[in-house]
């Protein structure tokens, strides 16, 4: 892999970008509906696909199984089955991502086994795994962990339907567990689901293919499983990424003039237009675009709110990071509590450094007292969305920042560094 990094020019505060940025396809729509191939007899076609890293590892490990998967287009995916699917998930690739679960079970129902390696991804804390063995376990499955960790879960016959009531919610593990149900025999019920925008556009594009999924999009997911499914040249359209979403409109707020954000679905970013709302950045929403006018509001001009994770619909985790960049810039104290994750604070530090004013109360609290001015570093980001805070405290900072380790930012963001170029930023990609 080439080490890259990106050097950023900062605004010092001006607010000076303008124009129109388009948002891609969901990365944790796509990678799902990659896995959800498995489940195919004939040919997937999935449309506005991100290019993206993890968009290329998670096809790795698809052909690693056995399948064929021919890009016609950048943004278009084909997905042809083999005649026979190999069970055992690629180590190397699937230590690196944690989307690589959800390919267990789609792999479980079609060839009644599947072996893998704890998943890897971004380290947000302990990600554990027990929801997903356990719904296995509860369809007929039997799992058994050897040595160095590796997973074996089997299936004597088909998966047999049951009722899960899942103790918390959990995105993938919905996911996973859906996909297994779909091949099994009889009626699965899963509880206390994931709600989240992805799972629904899924679900929808498996009923077109065959699918009886009923009560996606809601807590209760019910599903009737059946033959292997059937694409017969129905297409996967990939839903607007609703984080690229929220980054984009705290960027918009915090450096920019007057921006555009387009092709997005502003119902599933409302938890964020609601909180910049309170905060006074003036936003107006069209069907698929979101314009942020923030040229003549100075950022203390914006008052400090507390923000709380919380799974769809609300304030998501995964822009935690980039809010908390926003809150560093407005007058007052706020906090931020994260509930879903208990490792997502450790790019607080690099914050500090740079002139943020924040205490860790503790592993899901952080105070937030602003506003604050920040001055260029050298940054190297913890995880995936981190990086992307890194990016917007470069954006604000006085002088010239680097950031190191952009892998990790083109795992989730496509050609970022070209697209807010066009907004007028000073932006390069370097060799590092
Ligand atoms: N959990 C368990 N046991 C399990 C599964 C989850 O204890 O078997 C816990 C997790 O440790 C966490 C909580 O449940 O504390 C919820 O995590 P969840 O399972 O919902 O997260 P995930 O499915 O691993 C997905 C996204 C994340 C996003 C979270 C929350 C994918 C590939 N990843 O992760 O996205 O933050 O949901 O919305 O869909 C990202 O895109 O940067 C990213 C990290």
């Amino acid at each position: 892999m080439i080490r890259e990094q990106f050097i950023v020019e900062g605004l010092n505060g001006h607010k000076t970008l303008q124009g129109e940025i388009a948002v891609g396809g969901a990365k944790n729509a796509v990678l799902k509906c990659l896995a959800a191939s498995i489940l195919f007899d004939d040919v997937v076609t999935l449309h506005n696909v991100p290019v993206i890293e993890d968009v290329g590892r998670i096809s790795e490990l698809l052909r690693a199984a056995g399948a064929t998967v021919n890009s016609t287009d950048p943004h278009q995916l084909e997905v042809t089955p083999p005649t026979e699917w190999n069970p055992v998930l690629d180590k190397s690739i699937a230590e690196r991502l944690r989307a690589s679960i959800v390919f267990t079970g789609p792999l479980l129902a079609r060839t009644g086994s599947v072996s893998f390696p704890f998943p890897g991804g971004c380290v947000l804390g302990e990600r554990p795994i027990d929801l997903f063995l356990q719904g296995f376990e509860a369809m007929g499955a039997g799992v058994a962990e050897d040595s160095e960790g590796y997973f074996t879960v089997t299936s004597p016959g088909k998966l047999k339907g049951a009722h899960i009531i899942f103790p918390f919610v959990s995105v993938t593990a919905t996911e996973t567990l859906m996909l297994a149900a779909v091949l099994a025999q009889g009626e699965t019920i899963l509880e206390n689901s994931a709600m989240e925008p992805e799972i629904y556009s899924l679900a929808t594009f498996l009923n077109s293919c065959g699918a009886h999924i009923k009560g996606m999009g809601t807590s209760v997911i019910r599903i009737t499983g059946g033959g292997l499914l059937h694409a017969a040249g129905e297409v996967y359209t990939t839903p607007p990424d609703r984080i690229e979403t929220g980054s984009f409109m705290l960027l918009a707020a915090l450096a920019g003039r007057s921006v555009t954000v387009t092709n997005c679905e502003p119902k599933h970013v409302g938890a964020l237009i609601s909180i910049l709302q309170k905060a006074g950045v003036p936003l107006s929403v069209g069907q698929d675009s979101i314009t942020i006018t923030a040229g003549d509001i100075p950022n203390e001009a914006f008052k400090s709110v507390s923000v709380r994770t919380h799974e769809y619909p609300g304030f998501p985790t995964d822009l935690q990071a980039p809010m908390a960049v926003f809150l560093t810039q407005t007058t007052g104290e706020s906090t931020i509590l994260e509930t879903i994750f208990d490792g997502r604070f450790r790019y607080a530090d690099e914050l500090i450094r740079m002139g943020a004013d924040i205490t860790i109360m503790n592993p899901h609290k952080i105070l937030i007292r602003g506003p604050r001015h920040f001055t260029d570093k050298n940054l190297e980001s913890p995880d995936l969305r981190a990086g992307l805070a890194y990016l917007l405290a470069a954006i604000v900072a006085e002088g010239t920042s680097t950031i190191e380790n952009i892998y990790l930012i083109d795992r989730g963001y496509e050609h970022i560094e070209e697209r807010l170029s066009r907004l007028g930023l000073n932006i390069k990609r370097v060799a590092a």
